[in-house]
This record gives C-alpha cells, structure tokens and sequence, in this order.
C-alpha cells in the first residue's frame, strides 16, 4: 500500500473541513481493502456534542459507496505534534478492519497499529460461548 496518496488525499480533505467553532481543522483519509481511497474533514456544530471527528466522516464516506473493509487511516492536523485519533473514532475504525494508523502534521509521520491505540477491540465480542 503506498502511504503518500493516503496522506495527501487526508491534506486535501482538511481543507474542505467546517470547525469555525475549534478554528482546529483535521483531514482523515481512508483506503478500502479494494484500494478506493475516502476521505473527510472535520464537520462541527453549534450544538458541540454532535460534531463528527474527521475520521468519522472519512468512514462514512467509504462506507456510504459500499465499503466494508478498511486497511488504513491517515489522519492530518497542523500541530506541532502528529494528532491522534479519539476513543469513539479508535473504535468505529476498529468496526471496519484497519490495522495501520498514519498520523501526519506538515513535517512529521508516525504510524501505529490500530491494535496498539485501541487493544483488545473485539476479543470476546463476536466469539462468545453461547
Ligand atoms: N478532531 C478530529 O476531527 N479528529 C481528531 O482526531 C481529534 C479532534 C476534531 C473534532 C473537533 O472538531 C476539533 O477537532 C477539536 O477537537
């Protein structure tokens, strides 16, 4: 998988982000198992409680074309260290497959493993006794 058009693709949907409450614009993008890539900004609201992180949006994106398996997020701010994902978005990752995590401001990269943000997501979940 090449990182690049993930990350780019995250910077470019930044900018379509709507934080004029926080002023803080975040860029999240996607790639489906298939390779199609989605992505989204940020989409806040008067009513703070229900502003969608940029990841969110990204997966809803991919999910709204038919997606079901998503292999990689990049996420993108301009902070002086890479942002990471929110507890509520580790977990609708987690929904949808990722393992890699890219976060990126405009001079540095890290990646993480989805399961070292979020671990133990599913265990026991989906392969209960019955
Ligand atoms: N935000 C994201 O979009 N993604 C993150 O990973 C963290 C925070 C947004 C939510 C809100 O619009 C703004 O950043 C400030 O928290």
């Amino acid at each position: 998988m090449e990182i690049k058009p993930l990350v780019e693709a995250a910077w470019a949907a930044r900018e379509q982000a709507y934080a004029p409450y926080s002023g803080f614009q975040v860029g999240a993008a996607v790639v489906a198992a298939d390779g199609r890539i989605f992505a989204g900004g940020n989409i806040e609201n008067l009513s703070y409680g229900l502003t969608l992180c940029a990841e969110r949006v990204a997966v809803a994106m991919a999910v709204a074309a038919g997606v079901r398996q998503i292999v990689a997020v990049a996420v993108v701010a301009d902070t002086r260290v890479p942002i990471s994902p929110c507890g509520a978005c580790r977990q609708v990752l987690a929904e949808f497959g990722v393992t890699r995590v890219l976060l990126a401001n405009r001079s540095q990269q890290l990646e993480f493993g989805l399961d070292e943000l979020l671990p133990r997501a599913t265990a026991g979940i989906l392969d209960r006794a019955e």
